[in-house]
């Protein structure tokens, strides 16, 4: 009694319970993490990179392609070993499976793997806490789509929380996806096209740049398809959103992330052209060159009605970056497709682009038609691809050496004396400079291309963008 310390028990003597998320697959992962840890904190959770130290494991799983969703399996093998290592020295560990993973096997990730506690879909997981304390007497499931909406009960995350996180961050303003293409999990495991409202994304915004956030990405499933609600109840579009977003205080970037062609609005457009917010970077899929195959995948657009709206994209911003996405291997698909997707890439002249091979995916149409691509054909054209790709991206690179451009500095550099930044075009830079803090942007010269980035010298002179 007299003594505090006999008095505590085993987990009050180790301190605060510590939670560790991993996350895999695309940026909302990255934001849903935060907002997973953030959840968790008012709970007394602190955030650990160090799985070995976690009282609580979360795994923020990806069912895009095939190798994606067999990654937890192999992850939760070492779960496995780790809380067992624990358990010997007293300490329990609870495992949490999240993510489209979740949501896609619910209840079979519990048979598939026993380290399991607990199973929380991208749409519950703001029910974390009581989830996680019913987990403690019986393993759960929670994949629904619940009436309530999760960001309007998500707490906030303290200022040293957010800057710890850096001057860039993710912001959802939009959820889900209604476009079915055939060979996609997405429609099914983050469900229907959801836009968050217009106030509620303006407020969380100004708390990240009252924190030192100096540049949004605003996120999407489909994101040029936001269509939120204004305090009056009228709708607003991207283009309109982004007009709200810089006029924030503190907030000198705006970038998006990931648009539909067919979503491309005139708003949107002319936003690049007199938003000088709005980065000069457009990440717009594409998936294929060939109309053929971009009808089976239902993508609902020709190569050419493409290339004209890249046109369009153009004529408004001169000097926009673009980037996409690729499939090789869709079924079907014949040399003369693959080699129409070949032609749209030089015709583009993309930034970069990331390539992927077609994988079946369980519940989507495409996995069940017929004339599959072999997985030597799939791995021939996704080599050729990459490499048109690449010496694409090398091409851009080289033209913007012997540009100055505004750099927002994002953390130190490699080595002692260097910062890294991004350029406008989202180019990774090393920069020359000590005077620099983080959260600035300064007037940087590229001077020469590297490996994964850039080289660059800070200037005193005008930026040329
Ligand atoms: N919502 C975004 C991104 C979807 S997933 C969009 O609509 O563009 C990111 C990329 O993964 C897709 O653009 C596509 O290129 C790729 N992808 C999706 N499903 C796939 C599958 N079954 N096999 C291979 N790649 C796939
Ligand atoms: Fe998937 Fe197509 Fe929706 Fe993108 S637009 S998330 S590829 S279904
Ligand atoms: Fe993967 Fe789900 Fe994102 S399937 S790509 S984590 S929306």
């Amino acid at each position: 009694m007299q003594d505090g310390r006999i008095e505590r028990g085993d987990d009050e003597a180790r301190g605060p319970k510590k939670v560790f998320v991993k996350s895999y697959g695309c940026q909302m992962n990255v934001y849903d993490a935060q907002r997973m840890a953030d959840a968790l904190a008012p709970e007394g959770y602190v955030e650990t990179a160090v799985m070995e130290d976690a009282d609580l494991v979360v795994l923020n799983t990806c069912h895009i392609r095939e190798k994606a969703a067999e990654k937890v399996y192999s992850e939760l093998g070492r779960v496995r070993v780790l809380k067992q290592e624990r358990a010997a020295q007293g300490a329990e560990t609870q495992v949490v499976v999240a993510g489209c993973v979740a949501q896609a096997e619910g209840a079979e990730i519990l048979k598939r793997a026993q380290v399991v506690d607990l199973v929380v879909g991208p749409q519950s997981y703001h029910r974390l806490p009581e989830l996680v304390r019913e987990a403690r007497t019986k393993r759960v499931v929670d994949t629904e789509f619940p009436v309530e909406d999760k960001f309007s009960v998500l707490p906030r995350p303290e200022k040293d929380k957010v800057r710890s996180r850096g001057v860039s961050a993710f912001v959802t303003v939009q959820e889900g996806c209604d476009k079915f293409c055939t060979f996609c999990v997405v429609p099914y495991t983050r469900g229907a096209e959801v836009s968050r409202p217009v106030a509620a994304i303006l407020d969380e915004i100004r708390g990240l740049a009252e924190a030192g956030v100096r540049e949004v990405s605003l996120l999407g499933q489909n994101v040029n398809a936001f269509h939120g609600e204004d305090e009056k109840g009228r709708t607003v579009t991207l283009g309109g959103l982004f007009e709200r977003v810089a006029a924030v205080p503190g907030i000198a970037r705006i970038r998006y992330t990931t648009s539909h062609p067919r979503d491309m609005d005139e708003e949107l457009i002319a936003a690049h052209r007199d938003l000088p917010q709005l980065m000069p970077y457009l990440h717009l899929p594409v998936q294929s060159g060939s109309d053929r195959i971009l009808e089976a995948m239902n993508r609902r657009h020709t190569a050419v009605e493409y290339l004209r709206i890249i046109e369009r994209v153009r004529s408004a911003r001169l000097d926009i970056a673009l980037s996409s996405d690729f499939i090789v291997g869709f079924p079907g698909e014949t040399d003369a497709d693959f080699r129409d997707t070949m032609r749209l890439v030089e015709t583009v002249g993309f930034a970069s682009a990331f390539s992927f091979k077609y994988s079946p995916r369980p519940g989507t149409p495409a996995a069940d038609l017929g004339e599959q691509v072999p997985e030597e054909t799939k791995s021939e054209r996704i080599h050729a691809l990459q490499e048109l790709i690449l010496n694409g991206q090398r091409a851009f690179n080289a033209v913007t050496v012997g540009k100055t451009v505004d750099v927002l500095i994002e953390k130190p550099g490699r080595h002692p004396g260097q910062l890294a930044g991004k350029s406008p075009w989202l180019q990774a830079l090393q920069i020359e400079d000590t005077e620099a803090r983080i959260g600035d942007i300064v007037k940087v010269e590229i001077t020469a291309p590297g490996s994964n980035s850039l080289f660059g010298r800070r200037v005193e002179e005008q930026a040329s963008a």
